[in-house]
């Protein structure tokens, strides 16, 4: 299979950095051009850290950003930690921004966009979060990609202890042993979600259409490995050169 380069969003949180991480260690991808306000401060002979302030105007990324087979998108907020005003910046503008300059700059370029459960495409919802999630997920569709690949997570167990970004989260973590039990289709790991949103464009190269995986999809994929077909690897668990637990 040809080597595939892709650029990612979101490599210093949590489900970017697990994504991150894949993609080095895995033999397909030959470049990965990391997006973001800060440095993670790794060295990797496949890495190119691109430092970028505005996610308002991505107009000058369009040249770092070219010649690239896929994206995978993991910039994301919290409801709670921003005003829903700004929490609809992040979530919708900034993607199509960046979707808008991406288009431009690999019109061949697939996109996988990290929504979440409950993301609604009709605007009803009565959750900020649900509506500016789907609302992103259709201008995403109406772009022109090859391919739009949305993952739809619920509860995002983080692996790594973490500062959960607000109440329910530090709720969530402690009883997720028991809710993944009664629930498993409502909890996903941060790396395999990770995993999967990257295996998918690899997967899925040079396939044109859109694919929307709710959790029990995701889990499905993540549960049902098939290397000989599909290149997946494992994921890694090392830590990358220089980089800060
Ligand atoms: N946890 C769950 O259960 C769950 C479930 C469904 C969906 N989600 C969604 O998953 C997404 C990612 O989750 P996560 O836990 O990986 O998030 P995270 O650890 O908080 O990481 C968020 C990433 O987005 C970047 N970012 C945030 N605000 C930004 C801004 N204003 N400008 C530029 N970059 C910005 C951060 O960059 P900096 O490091 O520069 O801040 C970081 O790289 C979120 O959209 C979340 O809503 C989560």
């Amino acid at each position: 299979m040809n080597q595939m380069r892709i650029v990612i969003l979101g490599a210093s949180g949590m489900v970017g950095g697990y994504a991150l991480r894949y993609m080095l260690d895995h033999p397909t991808i030959e470049r990965v051009t990391a997006i973001g306000r800060k440095k993670r401060g790794v060295s990797h002979p496949k890495l190119d850290e691109v430092l970028h302030q505005d996610f308002s105007d991505c107009s000058t990324l369009a040249r770092v950003i070219s010649g690239h087979d896929a994206c995978v998108f993991c910039l994301g907020t919290y409801t709670g930690t921003v005003r829903d005003a700004e929490l609809r910046t992040i979530t919708v503008d900034y993607t199509i921004e960046f979707a808008r300059v991406l288009h431009g700059s690999s019109p061949d370029a697939a996109f996988a966009f990290l929504s979440g459960a409950g993301a609604d495409q009709t605007g009803r919802s009565r959750m900020a979060f649900a509506r500016f999630k789907g609302e992103a997920e259709k201008a995403l569709i109406a772009a022109g990609f090859r391919s739009v690949y949305i993952f739809r997570p619920a509860y995002i167990y983080p692996v790594e202890p973490r500062k959960e970004p607000n109440f329910s989260y530090r709720l969530f973590r402690m009883i997720y042993p028991v809710f993944r039990t009664l629930f498993p289709n409502q909890v996903i790991q941060a790396d395999d979600l990770a995993r999967a949103m990257v295996d998918v464009t690899i997967r899925k190269r040079g396939e044109r259409g859109n694919l929307v995986f709710e959790n029990s999809d995701i889990r499905a994929m993540v549960e049902s490995p098939r290397p000989s077909e599909s290149g997946a690897h494992p994921v890694v668990s090392s830590r990358l050169d220089g980089e800060k637990k």
